[in-house]
This record gives structure tokens, C-alpha cells and sequence, in this order.
């Protein structure tokens, strides 16, 4: 990971210098050091790129003198408009613009120390790189950057701000792993393991397998699993930071839910070749907790959180589960499965039963890449929130504008339950085209026995195609921002 400091201004004498520079400001401080310096190389660089600090605009200086070997003005627009999301995507531009160099510092004249830690958080974000598979990159071809620091009067409160924010990063990049790894590699029982590991953290890991889910009755999730040669697991993660572990629970706990499909095929409603690859990150839900929960046993959060993700491959086989197939499901109710690759609604069925039977939940929150139908409606720009608390929806939707991890409030409703009828069963897995991802949710909904829910419909947002300023292309960890901010902003005593 990048390595992040802070320290007071003072003009680097050698290596790369960024400016952040607000629309109208007047050279002060070390901006105005570095252009005498540079006998005016600055002031006349900005002349002639015409910048003038204007929101998201950059002005590269090479060699500009005073034995720097870059200068980077990011411009932040005016004053009064600058938000966490404008300061996240500065440090952003500043690694995608200088890796090249090995350290850089990053000097303002206006931050507050608060500020000056949302830069460092839009760095070490956008600074994320997979590269465990790469035996022959050559050394010149990778990114030289290891340490930024970020100068500012307020060293002690920077570095304050500054701990929270490094142990949500860090479950952003516990999540980006996971989703990363190829499905190969990253089975159920591998991902399981990945979780216990986790225990370092102050978090307590329970694991179980298909025994335990089979006595259990999980009948919908290991229907699921059956067709794959690797075992299924459930794993439970709990951060008790509010009662401590020896106290006993004074709140209920917030509960988080993740599909974690390790590949998805389809099953024997067989995917199309073209693309099939991309269903190795129908685990990120599943990413997005296990993230979360690091994130929040990582910043020490003052409350009582437990994570549950189911985990299974959904395979064709001879052992597969087959369309017409009825399935009873942990709640009692049964389940015609007529098309084999709506999987996720069925692994969430059963762990979400689970979830509220045991542990009472203030709410449950569960997070799927659970439908192409969400790309269809809402694209690549928000998520589908499907719930039946208005208030819970309230707060994720600011907690969405808050982190930049946006939400849209799709209707629930029962008249759309006469799709989901089976001639057969309690319900049918798939209700045809129209309201696809309405559907599912109303199907999902069956398995919260009415307790306060909402439902992340992720499946256009967990993988990214493009670099974005704090979001390297590929694996997003979509959701592990939205929910430590849920969590910190209402649920923290
Ligand atoms: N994992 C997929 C949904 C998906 C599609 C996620 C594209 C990300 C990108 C899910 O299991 C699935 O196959 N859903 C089907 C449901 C249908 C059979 C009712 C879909 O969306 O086509
Ligand atoms: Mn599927
Ligand atoms: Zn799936």
C-alpha cells in the first residue's frame, strides 16, 4: 500500500511536488517559494496551460528547476464548493499523473487537516494495483510510487484524521483482492479461509460447511452448490465494538449480507461463452462485506456489526441442479427453480433466513451482483436500493452522496409478486423480463420475515472497465465505503 505521511511545509529538495490550488487563489506559502525558486517558471507554466485552479484541472511542469523533477498544480475549484468527493479526487490525480516518481509531496495552502487525510484517502485508493499474476512486468513498466506526504501546518490532527481513513482503505483493498483473484484460485472454501485470517483484526470467524448448512436445512443454497465439486461455506464474521466481547449486547446488532457466487456459469441454464470470465466477480457482495467488517474492526467503530456471506460455484454437472427442480429453503418455504442461473436470490434466501432467526437484527443490508436488468435501468452510476425502511433508505442515500458510492430507490411492491407464482411451489426463481431486478427483490424480500432491510442490487457497480480518479479499472469494492459511512454517521455509540 502506499505509504502515507504527513509534515509540516517546507519545498522538497529534490523528486515531485503537487499543488492543490483553488479557483482565484494568489500565490502564498510554499507555491509562492517554489515559483521564485524556479525564477518564475510556475506563474509562466500556468500562463501559458492556462490554468487557473478550475475544478479537476491539471498542469504538469517537468524540470521545472530547483532540482524538482515534476510540479503537478490540481485545481480545486472555488472555495466554498470544495467537498470530500473534490479533495478524494485530487490525490486521485495526483498518483495517476505522477507514478512515474517515487515519493511526492503535496502542499496546499487552505486544507484544514481533515481536508489534507481526504487527499491522502483519494491516493492510496486510486494507488490500488493487482499484480500477483504478472511474473514479467519489467521494472520500468511498473508504477515507481511509494510514499506521499502530505504537507500541512496541523501534522498531529492530519495524522488524527488520518486513522480511520487508512483502515477503511485497507478493507477497500481486502475487497478489491478478493474480487480480483481468479475463480480458480479464489473457491469458497479458499475465500473461507481468507475470512479466518481476518481474525487478526479483533474479529471473530465462524465458518460453516456443507454438513452444518445441510442439518441446518439450507436446502435453496446447496441446491445451488451442488453442481460444483467445491464445497460451499457460510462464514460469519463479528465485530462487537460496542459491547466489547466479554459484555454482554446492549443494541442490536447491524447486519450485513453478501452473495458470493466464486464463479458463476449459470448452471445449466448455461451462460453464453462471450463474457463468461466476468462471473468471477459474482463474489462481490460477498468482497463488499468481508471488506466492510475489516474496515470496521480496523477503525476500532463503536459497534455491534456481524457479516454473512454465502458462498458457493455455480456449476454444470451430472450432480447439478436441474430447471423444474423444487427445493425447500432454511424458512420452511419452497422454491420451483426454473432457471438455474438466478442463483444469487437463492444463496441469499437461506443466509438472510439465517441471519434474522439468530441474531435480531436493527436492520439487515444485504449487497448482490444480482442482476444484468440493474445495468440495464440504472447503468454504471448507482446502485439499485430496494427496501421496505424508508428511513434506512434515507440514510444510505446520504451516505451514497457523502462517499461518491451512490444509490437509487427502486419501488417495491407486491403486485409484482404474481410473476414469481410457481403452479408448483411456494414461488418461482425467475419472473421473466419485465422489472427484473424488482423481481428478484421481491423474491428476496419473502426471506427477511419482515424485519428492517435494504437490498444493494451491485451488479453494475463491483467491476469498472475505465479508470475513475479514485478507482483504478477493475475491481471496485463498491458498497465498503457507502456502509462505513452508513455506519459511522447513525450507528456508532
Ligand atoms: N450474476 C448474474 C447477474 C449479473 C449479470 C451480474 C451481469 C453482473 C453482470 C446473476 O446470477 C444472473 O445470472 N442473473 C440473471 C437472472 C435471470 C436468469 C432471471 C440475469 O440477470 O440475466
Ligand atoms: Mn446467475
Ligand atoms: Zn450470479
Amino acid at each position: 500500500m502506499l505509504d502515507i505521511a504527513f509534515a509540516k511545509p517546507a519545498l522538497p529538495k529534490s523528486g515531485a511536488l503537487a499543488l492543490l490550488i483553488h479557483e482565484g487563489e494568489k500565490p502564498s506559502g510554499l507555491w509562492a517559494q517554489l515559483d521564485e525558486a524556479t525564477g518564475g517558471a510556475i506563474a509562466r507554466a500556468f500562463d501559458v496551460a492556462e490554468f487557473t485552479g478550475a475544478k479537476g484541472k491539471t498542469c504538469v511542469i517537468l524540470a521545472p528547476g530547483a532540482n524538482l523533477s515534476r510540479v503537478l498544480a490540481v485545481g480545486l475549484g472555488k472555495p466554498a464548493e470544495t467537498t470530500q468527493k473534490i479533495l478524494e479526487e485530487a490525490g486521485g490525480t495526483i498518483v495517476a499523473n505522477l507514478s512515474r516518481e517515487p515519493s511526492i509531496a503535496v502542499a496546499n495552502n487552505t486544507l484544514t487537516a481533515q481536508q489534507a487525510a481526504e487527499v491522502a484517502l483519494g491516493a492510496v485508493l486510486r494507488s490500488y494495483r493487482f499484480d500477483r499474476y504478472r511474473t514479467k512486468e519489467k521494472p520500468e513498466d511498473k508504477p515507481k510510487l511509494a510514499k506521499l506526504t502530505v504537507l500541512t501546518a496541523e501534522v498531529p490532527k492530519a495524522k488524527a484524521a488520518w486513522e480511520p481513513l487508512d483502515a477503511t482503505a485497507k478493507g477497500v483493498f481486502i475487497s478489491r483482492d478478493l474480487v480480483s483473484e481468479p475463480p480458480n484460485v479464489l473457491d469458497p472454501p479458499e475465500m473461507a479461509e481468507r475470512c479466518r485470517k481476518l481474525a487478526e483484526l479483533g474479529l471473530k470467524v465462524e465458518i460453516l460447511g456443507p454438513k452444518e448448512m445441510g442439518k441446518l436445512g439450507f436446502g435453496a443454497l446447496l441446491g445451488v452448490s451442488q453442481g460444483s465439486v467445491k464445497e460451499p461455506r457460510m462464514v460469519v464474521l463479528h465485530w462487537n465494538g460496542a459491547s466489547g466481547t466479554a459484555r454482554k449486547l446492549k443494541d442490536k446488532p447491524v447486519v450485513f449480507v453478501g452473495k458470493g457466487v466464486t464463479f458463476d456459469t449459470g448452471g445449466i441454464s448455461i451462460k453464453p461463452a462471450g463474457g463468461m470470465e466476468d462471473m468471477k466477480w459474482d463474489m462481490a457482495g460477498a468482497g463488499t462485506v468481508i471488506g466492510l467488517m475489516a474496515a470496521l474492526a480496523g477503525r476500532k467503530a463503536k459497534v455491534d456489526a456481524i457479516g454473512l456471506v454465502g458462498l458457493v460455484e455455480n456449476m454444470p454437472s451430472g450432480n447439478a441442479q436441474r430447471p423444474g427442480d423444487v427445493v425447500t429453503s432454511y424458512s420452511g418455504q419452497t422454491i420451483e427453480v426454473i432457471n438455474t442461473d438466478a442463483e444469487g436470490r437463492l444463496v441469499l434466501a437461506d443466509v438472510l433466513w439465517y441471519a434474522q432467526q439468530k441474531y435480531d437484527p436493527k436492520f439487515m443490508i444485504d449487497l448482490a451482483t444480482l442482476t444484468g436488468a440493474i445495468i440495464v435501468g440504472l447503468g454504471h452510476e448507482y446502485a439499485g436500493l430496494f427496501s421496505n425502511d424508508d428511513a434506512l433508505c434515507q440514510k444510505l442515500t446520504a451516505a451514497g452522496q457523502a462517499t461518491g458510492e451512490r444509490v437509487w430507490r427502486m419501488p417495491l411492491d407486491e403486485a409484482y409478486d404474481k410473476q414469481i407464482r410457481s403452479d408448483i411451489a411456494d414461488m418461482k426463481n425467475v419472473a421473466g423480463r419485465p422489472g427484473g431486478s424488482i423481481t428478484a427483490a421481491q423474491f428476496i424480500q419473502r426471506f427477511v420475515n419482515g424485519k428492517p432491510w435494504a437490498h444493494l442490487d451491485i451488479a453494475g457497480m463491483a467491476w469498472s472497465t475505465k479508470d475513475a480518479p479514485v478507482t483504478p479499472k477493475g475491481a471496485t469494492a463498491f458498497g465498503v465505503r457507502l456502509l462505513d459511512r452508513l455506519v459511522a454517521d447513525n450507528y456508532e455509540s
